[in-house]
């Protein structure tokens, strides 16, 4: 939810920024800028649309001291007026979040000012330069104190080679080089540039000049904040020959799940001292991260029988939930920034729950938070839907599920091997064909399958945007069956016998009414029933209780292929991001 870097060295910096920005576009992609210090003078280009777009205009910038931006528009509709960097009197910063009291601060101190931007932002910068005294830290902090929100600021200020940040509620970290220091808003900007950085806490101010970076509090006392190894490598931001990472990232997926398992080890100690006394679990999350959930919640009931709620972060958090000390609450993120699921786990710690993290981010906000922090070992993930993330969370949850009444996990040892068979041997792409051209594709399971459903369907609205819906098998008659025509699709997974009787029955009502069917399945006699019947996608065979593993794979493949067909970029779909640092 827009990116920020900046760098102050040695080296050329509007190319170091842009290099930077490059590699946390995830975060948003509707506009960028850059600005750097030259001859004691800011000079800013910004612009409407992706990074890219910056390129030639960025070569007449020259100076060793910039920062940057690429922007998820909030206040403001993306237009080069609105893109960051924005300026006022002396000073240049960028900014990631929202800040809630613009309005009511744009009243009190500029009642009569017309502001050049609808952003949110402009006020940061004007009030810097209004409360400027001749201390630009000063000031800076004189101003984060009247703000109400969220924000990351990097700010520059005329004559000065050096970059003033603020966090509060959305991240930052610093990266000390070896040609100069910078600032990034997550560790992966900074893999190959920097071996060590220093993550900034809520309300952190730092002041990073080429030789060295200072941390103070609010009250501008120094403060200390430990070094600590960036684990973000370089080759894994790259390609690897995929065209692109969202391809990458579902042939990952094994590796992921792999990489998950074997962490699980280090954490099993802690985890199980912190689930003594639980009888009640609520999995809370995001997008994708939530529903990872609703496969844990079916875990913990039906492994661990006990009470088990999956819940939508930003709902959970405001509903006065019922939470207390037997209750453990399971926050689940990629990116460990999503600022409602921090959001509800701070709610749930403050109401004496166990707050367990499940991320794949380990410096991340939601690990200051929890009690227990179980890692996803996916990698950085950088195409905006989330592949090998959500397989990774589903391999933590299950281990977690498993520990929690002693059962035997080692199926699981087998399953990387089974995805990448999936990935490899899955053939998809007629059924995309049929997606592509379908005016609406429904994802129809039971239980497991679906949970894995409703993914499905995520996966395929953020990336193709087609209207697509996840539902329960024996839900289709109760609604959805009213919209089966000839130009909608029914995608059914079948991977549990004992149910696929019963997820059959869907099969034929969508055939009754003349809608298209195709099934994705693992349980041979329900192929048997079907082939000829319908196009039936085969997955490699393994327990129902661990074919959301293979059905994910599955599932993202599809909504990749019909993607291309449909010649949309699958890593940058269109009004997301990946990162979501704003409520
Ligand atoms: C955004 C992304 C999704 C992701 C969700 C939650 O919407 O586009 O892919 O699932 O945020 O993100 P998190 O980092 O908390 O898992």
């Amino acid at each position: 939810m827009c990116g920020i870097v900046g760098f102050t060295g040695t080296k050329d910096a509007a190319q170091t920024v842009y290099e930077g920005l490059k590699r946390l576009e995830y975060r948003g992609y509707d506009s960028a800028g850059v600005a750097v210090m030259s001859g004691g003078e800011i000079n800013v280009v910004k612009k409407r649309g992706r990074v890219s777009g910056l390129g030639g205009e960025i070569l007449g910038l020259h100076g060793n001291t910039g920062i940057g931006h690429t922007r998820w528009a909030t206040h403001g509709e993306p237009s080069d007026i609105n893109a960051h960097p924005h300026s006022s009197g002396r000073f240049t910063l960028v900014h990631n979040g929202i800040i809630e009291n613009f309005a009511e601060l744009k009243e009190k101190f500029f009642p009569n000012t017309a502001f050049v931007s609808q952003t949110d932002s402009e006020i940061i910068v004007r009030l810097i330069d209004k409360f400027f005294d001749g201390n630009a830290l000063a000031a800076v902090a004189k101003v984060s104190a009247l703000l109400k929100g969220s924000y990351a600021l990097a700010v520059m200020c005329t004559g000065f080679e050096g970059i003033i940040v603020v966090k509060y509620k959305s991240p930052a970290v610093v990266g000390y080089g070896t040609d100069g220091n910078y600032i990034a808003s997550d560790c992966p900007a900074l893999a190959g540039l920097c071996k060590e950085i220093s993550v900034l806490e809520d309300g952190d101010l730092a002041v990073i000049t080429p030789s060295e970076v200072k941390f103070y509090g609010g009250d501008l006392k120094e403060i200390r904040r430990v070094k600590k190894r960036n684990h973000a490598i370089s080759a894994a931001l790259d390609l690897c020959g995929c065209p692109y990472y969202m391809l990458k990232e579902i042939r990952e997926n094994a590796a992921a799940v792999k990489a998950t398992v074997k962490a699980f080890s280090s954490v099993k100690k802690n985890l199980k001292a912190a689930l003594v006394g639980v009888n009640r679990v609520i999995i809370t999350g995001c997008g994708t991260a939530y529903n990872s959930g609703l496969i844990a919640k079916r875990y913990i009931e039906s492994f661990a029988h006990i009470p088990a709620e999956a819940e939508i972060a930003g709902e959970f958090r405001y509903k006065n939930p019922v939470v207390g000390s037997g209750t453990a609450v399971i926050a689940v993120s990629q990116s460990g920034e999503t600022a409602d699921t921090v959001g509800a786990a701070e709610l749930s710690k403050s109401l004496g729950a166990k707050v367990i993290a499940v991320t794949n981010a380990p410096y991340s906000a939601l690990t200051r938070i929890a009690d227990v922090v179980v890692p996803v070992e996916a990698g950085p993930e950088i195409c905006v839907a989330a592949t090998k993330s959500y397989t990774g969370q589903i391999a933590a949850l299950y281990l977690t599920a498993c520990l929690i009444c002693g059962r035997d996990s080692s199926e699981i040892n087998s399953l990387p091997e089974l995805i990448n068979s999936t990935v490899e041997h899955t053939d998809i792409n007629s059924l995309a064909q049929i997606c592509a051209s379908a005016n609406g594709v429904y994802f129809l399971g039971r239980d497991l399958d679906y949970a894995v459903a409703v993914e499905g369907s995520l996966k395929l609205k953020e990336i193709t945007y087609i209207q697509s819906e996840g539902y329960p098998a024996g839900e289709l008659k109760h609604g959805t069956l009213a919209l089966i025509g000839e130009d909608k699709v029914a995608v059914v997974l079948i991977t549990d016998k004992e149910l696929a009787a019963k997820s059959e029955n869907a099969v034929e009502q969508v055939l009754s009414r003349h809608g298209k069917v195709a099934v994705i399945t693992n349980v041979a006699e329900c192929a048997e029933r079907l082939s000829g019947r319908v196009p039936v996608i085969p997955i490699p065979a393994c327990s129902a209780e661990l074919s959301p593993l293979l059905s994910a794979a599955a599932v993202q493949l599809l909504a990749y292929r019909t993607a291309i067909i449909l010649k949309r970029d699958p890593d940058k779909p269109r009004n997301l991001a990946k990162s979501v640092t704003v409520e």
